[in-house]
């Protein structure tokens, strides 16, 4: 594999987690997530903290969280909740930390569906009208990231992780 690292960003339920451990398990190193990083460190979930003390709270031990990841060596790919790469201040520890970003770009009526099967455990997707006004305003940020992956309803984890590490090896 490139020595460099990969950073996954979209939107939530893009599949960011899921693709992160099939690209580790295809590339055989090491992935983290952020948020059971954050989970780690401050003893409750992102959901709980968010719910508890706010989402500044939250977002400020993503970005402690974040800095810990990338002094981990052995963590090749980092799978970020989907609010963290619209934070300049991640944005440059990533830059800082040369890794290649990926965006999974799914549409939103997927990620909403996803969101909506899941375990209510993302504060920031209870209202449709909400989440769909967030994931428009996040786009710009997640322009950012070095590549874009498109995300279908029938894409596997396997096959988005196989085009990034064709992208990774090109
Ligand atoms: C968030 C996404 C969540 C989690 C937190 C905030 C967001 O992660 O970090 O609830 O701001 O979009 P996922 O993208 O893994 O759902």
């Amino acid at each position: 594999m490139s020595e460099r690292r990969v950073v996954i960003t979209g939107f939530m339920a893009a599949g960011k987690t899921t693709v992160a451990h099939s690209l580790a398990h295809l590339l055989g190193v090491r992935a983290l997530d952020l948020d059971d990083l954050v989970a780690e460190r401050e003893g409750r979930s992102a959901r709980q903290l968010i719910d508890e003390e706010g989402e500044s709270a939250f977002r400020d031990a993503e970005t402690r969280a974040l800095e810990e990841a990338l002094l981990d060596e052995g963590a090749r790919i980092i799978a970020t909740g989907g609010g963290a790469f619209t934070f300049e201040r991640n944005r440059a520890l990533v830059r800082r930390g040369s890794c290649l970003t990926i965006w999974l770009d799914a549409p939103f009526e997927l990620c909403w569906q996803r969101i909506q099967a899941g375990d209510n455990s993302r504060p920031l997707g209870r209202d449709e009208a909400k989440a769909r006004e967030l994931y428009e305003r996040r786009r710009a940020a997640y322009a950012l990231a070095s590549l874009r992956i498109r995300v279908c309803a029938d894409s596997t984890p396997e096959e988005l992780a196989r085009e990034i590490e064709r992208a990774l090896t090109s």
